[in-house]
């Protein structure tokens, strides 16, 4: 079966976040069910860059705008094609925004380009390859939908998954005359949302099936708490609609081999785990006493409770603890964390920036790994945390409540907790459960016990991937 995957990010050669993770794991977790899955991305810089021996395998005269080919390579295991666009993607700054973190003004463009050439590859647009399945991710991908649908393709089956429904894609109504849609398209069943245009709003309107990464987030959009406006178009199309939680590429994040690591370690030995806990207190600047160290690395959002975090700094520090941060993001929590940090040095270490090798050191190295967030679609750093040993403290929200089973009594004694989870989401109740896991680290045998519970369950995509081929196979009919 030959799907192709659209995505405007993918790891490890481009990525702001989890969509570029799972982007990068998909191909290979579904290998296994004889699925061939190609990924289109944007040919941006990094991308480009990367291509060692490429084949151009279609041109266009006039793309959104200017010329443009299609490059198929091979990149880091990756079966890709790449739209080399040079007008849409060829710039410095952000993938999404420029350097002053604004959106480029023809995202639009850059990303209905995107899908529109989707929509032609499934069409036959290249001899020889012709995927039945086109699997979208995310509004930059979700009008290769509705370019199917209103491009007459009866043949071609769409997925369309949301990785995070607060972004959504809306435009003016005055770029419908350049998308390349027939008039019909601008209507409630088709791209149209309040008077302009949704790409997000217009894929899910049009693709056969829509998935999102956790079956709670699937419930929780569906209502006007979650949906962002959209619950109401998922409710219509609520058979249509499955939450498959996502995995994490195992090998990849793997404590016994991570390169990253001071020293690798098992479930059967977390005691190693010491080194790498030392190696994290000198990289943040910490002081070297046994109090737990919570660890954070995250986009800095008001999605991921960041604030929530920085009105608990004090509360850690009071109960003996300590805070490695990881992240950037909105200037204002930023600067919350920074203020939080100077206040105590020593006690909280603040690291602004994206770092891919220091986040592997945080997993391995705190005690606890914090997950504070408003909504989370998925989340993939709890999952990371229990497959290192980090307990992950969490809202019970979105993936985060599938992912984790929190440490009440009947739990503990069961032996089957892995982490804590708090809810509803604000301030003192993330405050009550920063009070529980400090207890229950102060009881090494039951922290061990969780340690090892967490590191033990199976967070691999071995059984989401059989999901999606299940949901491939049906939607062929
Ligand atoms: P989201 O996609 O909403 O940001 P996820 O938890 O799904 O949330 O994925 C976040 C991914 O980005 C994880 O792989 C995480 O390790 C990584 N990440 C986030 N912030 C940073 C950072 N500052 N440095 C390194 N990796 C980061
Ligand atoms: C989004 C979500 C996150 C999810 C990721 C991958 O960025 O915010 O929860 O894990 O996509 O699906």
């Amino acid at each position: 079966m030959d799907i192709l995957s659209v995505a405007s990010e993918i790891y490890p050669l481009v990525k702001t976040g989890g969509l570029a993770d799972v982007a990068g794991a998909l191909p290979a977790a579904l290998a296994e069910h004889d699925i061939a899955m190609r990924t289109l991305v944007p040919g941006y810089p990094q991308i480009i860059g990367s291509i060692k021996r490429g084949r151009t395998v279609a041109n266009f005269d006039d793309l959104f705008g200017g010329p443009a080919a299609l490059i198929a390579a091979r990149v880091a295991g990756l079966d890709l094609i790449v739209l080399d666009a040079p007008h849409l993607y060829d710039r410095s700054g952000g993938i999404y925004v420029d350097q002053s973190g604004l959106d480029w003004p023809d995202n639009w463009q850059r990303f209905a380009a995107l899908s529109w050439v989707a929509a032609e590859l499934a069409k036959g647009l290249v001899e020889g390859y012709r995927p039945a399945i086109i699997h979208a991710h995310d509004w930059q991908a979700a009008m290769a939908a509705a370019y199917v649908a209103f491009g007459r393709d009866t043949r071609t089956r769409v997925v369309l998954t949301i990785h995070n429904i607060a972004f959504q894609g809306q435009f003016g109504a005055e770029i419908f005359p350049h998308l390349r849609l027939p008039d019909e398209a601008f209507a409630m069943t088709g791209v149209e949302y309040y008077g302009g245009v949704g790409f997000l709003k217009g894929g899910l309107r049009c693709a056969h099936a829509i998935t999102t990464v956790s079956p709670t987030y699937a419930r929780e959009i569906r209502s006007p708490e979650f949906g962002m406006g959209l619950d109401g178009l998922l409710n219509e199309r609520s058979h249509d609609l499955y939450g498959i939680l996502n995995g994490i590429d195992i090998s990849a994040w793997n404590p016994q081999t991570d390169p990253e690591l001071a020293a690798n370690y098992a479930a059967a030995n977390t005691r190693k785990r010491e080194l790498n806990r030392q190696a994290l207190v000198e990289r943040f600047g910490l002081e070297a006493d046994q109090g737990p160290i919570f660890g954070l690395v995250s986009r800095l959002t008001w999605q991921k409770g960041i604030d929530l975090v920085a009105e608990n700094a004090d509360w850690i520090i009071e109960l003996g603890g300590k805070l490695a941060i990881l992240g950037s993001g909105d200037g204002h929590l930023e600067d919350a964390v920074a203020v939080a940090a100077a206040r105590h040095p020593g006690r909280i270490g603040f690291v602004r920036g994206y770092d891919e090798s220091l986040s592997h050191l945080v997993q391995g190295g705190a005690d606890v790994i914090l997950v504070p967030s408003r909504f989370e679609p998925c989340g993939l750093t709890q999952l990371y945390g229990l497959r290192y040993g980090a307990i992950p403290l969490v809202s019970r929200v979105g993936g985060l409540a599938d992912t984790v089973i929190d440490a009440n009594e009947a739990a503990v004694e069961a032996g089957v907790a892995t982490g804590l989870q708090f809810s509803p989401v604000d301030g003192p109740n993330l405050g009550e459960a920063i009070s529980r896991a400090v207890s229950l680290y102060q009881r090494p045998d039951i922290w061990a016990r969780m340690q090892r519970k967490g590191m033990k369950t199976d967070v691999s995509w071995a059984n989401s991937a059989s999901k999606y081929a299940g949901l491939y196979q049906k939607i062929l009919g």
